[in-house]
């Protein structure tokens, strides 16, 4: 995971024709986003969060140094002497998913202030989705506290809850289905969990089937407005897609990509002053400049799994009216875009130049 060099692409004149086309080059020199790894544990085991600094991260963007990749999973390690029970006739993955107390926890949760709930009792938990940042045991199922948990880790912006049927002791060929234990795991992310990303059903291990019930998922919709920036507006699965101007100038002052999670509206900001910065200290001949002065940042998702945090920086503000990309299809594959947000500039935020009107 690294930040682009932030002074090469402000230096690259930005030249993208309109409409705003998704940016292939820059999508391409990615790197792919760590998909979630979420060990199966015993309920002894400890949790793990990822931990993420954002004004450091800020401070990235603009020095154009590198992140450091910030994936702690631990590794679980288990006593693996016991497998001396077995399991009894009811320890069954069928009887598992089938579990009408977990039915009953899941549909019986509200979303907690704040929250939005995305989907309810599914027998899958979320992948593909961008940030994943750690996990915790809970002992009972509680949503609530699962959202207090994620308000403390900075950066969360939704996390999903589930029972999940895991293993006592870690299967092994004289040990291959040992009995079951119920462990409850809040999911922490640093992006919006999807209503349709709960497909991770579980997984085999030997002889031992790890499934997935009552699993909930909810979203923080509100989102921080970056210093000196205002006007946020949360344009869903579309991204704007500006003509040119009244007359005939194009506003689009190109595009920067973030794959290093949470989803951070502020890393956008960010780069959208350095570009002005830039652009100001470097005029053209006849001492014309640039500004940023509005920003459309989202989630870009290939195939449904998040690649990255997308950023394109306009010298003026667009209506909602303009987020007419609702993604595009390169081949087979399908890009589209979620939790998409505008900000303008507070001070300026300038509209269409009045010599039009
Ligand atoms: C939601 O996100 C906002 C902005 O990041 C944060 O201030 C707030 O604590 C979060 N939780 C709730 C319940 O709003
Ligand atoms: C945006 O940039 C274009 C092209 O340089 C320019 O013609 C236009 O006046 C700018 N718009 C504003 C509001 O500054
Ligand atoms: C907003 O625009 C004004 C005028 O161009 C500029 O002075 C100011 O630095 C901009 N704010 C940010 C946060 O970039």
């Amino acid at each position: 995971m690294q930040y682009y060099a932030l002074a090469a692409l402000l230096a690259g004149a930005i030249a993208s024709p309109l409409p705003q086309d998704l940016d292939w080059a820059a999508i391409d020199s990615l790197e792919p986003v760590p998909s979630a790894d979420i060990p199966v544990v015993n309920a002894a085991a400890a949790a793990s969060t990822v931990s993420y600094a954002p004004a450091q991260a800020a401070t990235s963007v603009a020095a154009a140094v590198q992140a450091d990749p910030t994936d702690v999973t631990p590794k679980v390690k288990r006593d693996n002497s016991a497998c001396a029970t077995t399991p009894t006739s009811d320890d069954t993955d069928s009887a598992f998913t089938s579990n009408g107390d977990f039915s009953t926890a899941a549909n019986g949760a509200s979303a907690p202030a704040g929250y939005v709930q995305v989907y309810q009792n599914q027998a899958g938990s979320s992948q593909g989705i961008y940030g994943y940042m750690g996990y915790s045991v809970l002992p009972t199922y509680d949503v609530q506290q699962c959202s207090e948990n994620c308000d403390a880790v900075l950066g969360c912006q939704s996390f999903n809850i589930y029972f999940e049927r895991d293993p006592s002791v870690d299967p092994t060929s004289s040990c291959s289905n040992p009995p079951s234990e119920t462990v409850i795991k809040c999911v922490y992310y640093g992006g919006p969990i999807t209503s349709d990303s709960a497909t991770n059903v579980g997984q085999w291990r030997d002889d031992f089937h790890v499934v997935i019930a009552g699993s909930n998922a909810y979203v923080n919709h509100s989102i921080t407005e970056p210093d000196g920036y205002s006007g946020a507006v949360f344009l869903g699965n579309s991204a704007i897609n500006a003509p040119l101007d009244c007359n005939g100038h194009d506003t689009y002052m190109g595009v920067k990509l973030f794959d290093s999670a949470p989803f951070d509206a502020n890393l956008c900001a960010t780069a959208c002053s350095a570009q002005s910065d830039y652009n100001r200290a470097h005029p053209d001949s006849d001492g014309y400049f640039q500004t940023c002065q509005f920003f459309n940042t989202y989630v870009l998702y290939e195939n449904n799994v998040a690649v990255g945090q997308y950023c394109s920086l306009y010298n003026e503000t667009w209506a909602p009216s303009y987020a007419t990309n609702d993604g595009q299809y390169r081949g087979d594959d399908h890009y589209t875009i979620g939790y998409s947000y505008s900000f303008s500039n507070s001070t300026g935020g300038a509209d269409e130049p009045t010599s039009c009107s």
